[in-house]
């Protein structure tokens, strides 16, 4: 195991044993539910924007796999501060990423990579993507809950 491969590792064992921002916010801008069909696990989203339009809050709940627990925590770390065109924008960049899209190293994603070695387990692309999925409905303002599918 390489030594990055091993920092990956150990950045999503610690997102998944200490999830950040877990929790629902009260009075969010936006939120919503999403599921992943093929195991059943679900999360919720939620987020604030500020009068700049930039994601000033944001939280998650739900009980999912590491994969999908650490993705969420990673994902709310990494949009705080931006906008929802940029947040749209990064989750592009991340599902590039892993889906295969692109070269590993080619998405400037900071700690999102570690979740890169997903492109090699196609099942569990809908665990990485669960949060974001659920993140785009709430930024469209999805009543319904959304799927992985
Ligand atoms: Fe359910 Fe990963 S196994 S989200």
């Amino acid at each position: 195991m390489s030594d990055l491969t091993s920092l990956y590792q150990e950045i999503i064992l610690e997102h998944y044993r200490k999830p950040r921002n877990f929790g629902a916010l009260d009075d969010p801008s936006f939120e919503a539910a999403g599921h992943n069909p093929l195991c059943g696990d679900r999360v919720k989203v939620s987020l604030k924007v500020d009068d700049q339009g930039k994601v000033s809050e944001v939280g998650f709940e739900g009980a999912g796999c590491a994969i999908s627990t650490a993705s969420a925590s990673l994902m709310t770390e990494s949009i705080k501060g931006k906008s929802l065109q940029e947040a749209r924008e990064l989750f592009s960049r991340f599902r590039d990423m892993v889906t295969g899209k692109n070269e590993v190293g080619d998405h400037d994603l900071g700690k999102l990579e570690a979740l890169a070695g997903v492109r090699d387990l196609p099942i569990r692309v809908k665990c990485a993507t669960l949060a974001w999925h659920t993140l785009q409905a709430a930024i469209q303002g999805e009543a319904e809950p959304v799927s992985t599918e």
